[in-house]
């Protein structure tokens, strides 16, 4: 097998499980030395755990995106470990999902304080050093809801929305330093967001995703993977669906 992120660094956001555990793993298979964060680092260690036993180096770290002195601290102990991070994976994300009218200012402000402030908090902090390295690249994790939309979740798919915005403002700043902005829009990924969905909500979901099962952490991780590699080069500003077609 090809390892060609050998020596490469990257974080990964909200890693302790689902897509985002998925996502190290993938990067870990191809030599990727990893940083993981998510709110209780020993919910990380797995994944460092599992990533060591690939043969790379992974450093699990306490890591709340909504907070900027958190993410800073974070990435502060990554730079003491490694030298530098070459690539960022904005994964971490909740839904608090109810109808508009039930929904409080609290969930509102709690969703966009993790999903979209988050993306701002991390990437801020990693930019400066790619800038000066010339290279770099960022993946941040959307969703289907942010380009379709969805009853009960105007908080989420807005938070989502958001990123692609970010996403194509940030890949035209930063171009001309060879760094690569792109986002990930998943469908419905079998995570433990996603576990809970009563049998008849599942069913109306399958019959509105034209390859006709949800889709898996390694279907998404298969793509980020590509969009940090060599190959992904000339590739920037883009939102790609990986929804079984939902979106299309
Ligand atoms: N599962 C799906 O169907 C689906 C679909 C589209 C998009 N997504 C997006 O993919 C991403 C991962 O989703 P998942 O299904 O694996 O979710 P999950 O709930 O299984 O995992 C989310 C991860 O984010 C972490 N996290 C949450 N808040 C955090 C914070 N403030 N700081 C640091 N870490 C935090 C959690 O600890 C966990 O590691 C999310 O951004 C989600 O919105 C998921």
């Amino acid at each position: 097998m090809s390892r060609e992120m050998e020596g490469r660094v990257c974080l990964v956001t909200g890693a302790s499980q689902g897509i985002g555990e998925s996502i190290a793993l993938r990067l870990a298979e191809e030599g990727c030395n990893l940083v993981l964060g998510s709110r209780r680092q020993e919910a990380c260690e797995r994944t460092a755990q599992a990533a060591r036993e690939l043969g790379v180096d992974a450093l699990a770290v306490e890591l709340d995106v909504s907070s900027m002195s958190s993410v800073q601290e974070a990435v502060e102990s990554a730079n003491a470990h490694f030298e530098e991070i070459d690539f960022l994976v904005n994964n971490a994300g909740i839904a608090r999902d109810n109808l508009l009218v039930r929904l409080s200012p609290e969930a509102w402000a709690e969703t966009m304080q993790t999903n979209l402030m988050g993306v701002y908090h991390c990437t801020k902090a990693v930019l400066r050093s790619m800038l000066r390295q010339r290279h770099g690249r960022v993946v941040s994790i959307s969703s289907v809801v942010g380009l379709l939309g969805n009853p009960g979740q105007t908080a989420y798919a807005a938070s989502k929305a958001g990123i692609h915005g970010f996403t194509k403002s940030l890949a035209r700043e930063v171009a001309s330093r060879n760094i690569t902005v792109n986002a990930v829009a998943p469908g419905y990924i079998s995570t433990e967001m996603t576990a809970g969905l009563p049998d008849e909500a599942r069913e109306r979901l399958l019959e509105q995703i034209p390859l006709e099962r949800l889709g898996t952490g390694a279907d998404v991780a298969g793509v980020v993977r590509f969009l940090l590699s060599e190959e992904a080069a000339y590739i920037t500003g883009q939102v790609i669906s990986v929804d079984g077609g939902m979106n299309m």
